[in-house]
C-alpha cells in the first residue's frame, strides 16, 4: 500500500489544505515570502493534516474546524524543520537546498519564526483555550527534545531510555497531538480523542525510529539528503546504541564515532555506514518500531469502525515499513 493510494479518499481536502497552507504563509515582504514558501513548494507528506483530518471524522466532521488544526500543524511541523536543518547544518531536505543553505543561518532562524507564528494565526480562529495549551505545550516540548538532542551529540554512553524520551518529545507528541486535536476539533468525546493522541504517539515513535534507520540504510535519492547525515552532526540513534552492545561492534564502532567528531563530521561516513548495516541492529531497531505500531492500531481497538479508522491502520503499517 502506497501513501497515496491511502489518501486518494481525502484527495480533495488536502488540496484545499494545500491551497490555504500557501495563503497563510502569505506576505507582501519579498525575501519572507520566497524563504516561506521555498519548504511548501518541495512538497513532503504532510502526514500530520491528514491525521487531522481522519481524526476529525470520529466527531461530527466538520472540514472548516478540522482546517483551522490542520494547517496549523504542518505550520509548525515545517517551522521545526527550517530550525532543525540550521541545528544539523543540512544542505538538503525534500530533495533541495535548505534555507539556510540557499540563504543563510539568520534568514532559516526567522522564517522558522514566521512559520510558527503564522500557525498561531490560524489555530487562534478557533476559539478554544485547550487547543491552544495542547499546541504550545507540544512545541515547548520539541523545543526540549532538540535541545537534549543537542546536549546528547557524539555520546555513545547514553541510554535507550534518553533516546527515546528524546525522540518523544521531538516527533512522537506532535503526531499525538494531530491526531487528538482532530478528534478534539469536531467535539468528539474525551475517550475518544484520548484514544487517538495514544494511536498518533505509538506512530510517531514508530516514525521517528524508522527515519533513524534510513538515515543509516537510505539512498541519498530516496531521503532527499546524503545518509549518514546523523551521525555526521553527533546524533546517535537507535540502531548505533544497540550496535554498540555488540561486544565484537562497540570498539570499531567506538573508534568510528571519534574519528566522525574529531572531523566535526567533515570526513567519510561510509565505514561507520558499513559496521552498522551488516549488523543485526538495523532488524533489532526495525522490531522495536513494529511494537510500537501494534500498540498504536490496538489503541483504536475501542473506536467505531468508521472507514477513517481503516486509513488510519493503513497509515500505521506504511509508517513501520516506510523508505520514504
Ligand atoms: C521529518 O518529518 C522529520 C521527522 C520528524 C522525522 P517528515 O518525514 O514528516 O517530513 P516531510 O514533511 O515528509 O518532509
Ligand atoms: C526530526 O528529527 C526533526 C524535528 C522533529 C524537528 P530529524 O533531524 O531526524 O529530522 P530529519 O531527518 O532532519 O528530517
Ligand atoms: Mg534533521
Ligand atoms: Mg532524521
Amino acid at each position: 500500500m502506497k501513501l497515496l493510494d491511502i489518501y486518494a479518499r481525502k484527495k480533495k481536502e488536502i488540496a484545499q489544505i494545500e491551497h490555504e497552507l500557501e495563503g497563510s504563509i502569505y506576505t507582501d515582504q519579498p525575501l519572507l515570502k520566497e524563504t516561506s514558501l521555498h519548504l511548501l513548494k518541495a512538497g513532503g507528506k504532510r502526514i500530520r493534516p491528514v491525521f487531522v483530518l481522519l481524526a476529525s471524522e470520529f466527531g461530527r466532521y466538520d472540514l472548516e474546524r478540522a482546517k483551522r488544526i490542520a494547517v496549523p500543524l504542518e505550520l509548525i511541523h515545517m517551522a521545526s524543520l527550517v530550525h532543525d536543518d540550521v541545528i544539523d547544518d543540512a544542505n538538503t531536505r525534500r530533495g533541495q537546498l535548505t534555507v539556510r543553505s540557499k540563504w543563510d543561518n539568520r534568514i532559516a532562524m526567522y522564517t522558522g519564526d514566521y512559520i510558527f507564528a503564522k500557525a498561531l494565526t490560524v489555530v487562534t480562529e478557533l476559539e478554544n483555550p485547550r487547543v491552544h495549551q495542547i499546541l504550545s505545550k507540544a512545541i515547548v516540548e520539541m523545543s526540549i527534545g532538540e535541545m537534549e538532542q543537542i546536549r546528547y551529540f557524539f555520546q555513545p554512553e547514553q541510554s535507550i531510555r534518553t533516546y527515546l524520551l528524546r525522540i518523544r518529545r521531538k516527533t512522537a507528541l506532535l503526531i499525538a497531538i494531530s491526531c487528538q486535536l482532530g478528534a478534539i476539533a469536531t467535539n468528539a468525546d474525551n475517550a475518544c480523542s484520548a484514544s487517538l493522541y495514544r494511536f498518533g504517539y505509538n506512530v510517531g515513535m514508530a516514525f521517528q525510529i524508522r527515519d533513524d534507520i534510513l538515515d543509516l540504510t537510505g539512498t541519498e535519492k530516496q531521503l532527499g539528503k546524503p545518509p549518514g547525515s546523523d551521525i555526521k552532526q553527533g546524533n546517535i540513534t537507535l540502531p548505533v546504541l544497540l550496535a554498540l552492545r555488540e561486544p565484537e561492534l562497540r570498539q570499531p564502532l567506538l573508534a568510528e564515532i571519534r574519528r566522525i567528531q574529531e572531523a566535526d563530521g567533515q570526513t567519510d561516513v561510509e565505514p561507520f555506514l558499513r559496521l552498522i548495516r551488516g549488523s543485526r541492529c538495523i532488524d533489532r531497531a526495525d522490531e522495536l518500531a513494529a511494537r510500537y505500531i501494534e500498540k498504536a492500531i490496538r489503541s483504536l481497538d475501542g473506536l467505531p469502525n468508521i472507514r477513517a479508522k481503516k486509513d488510519l491502520i493503513e497509515i500505521a503499517h506504511f509508517i513501520g515499513n516506510r523508505s520514504y
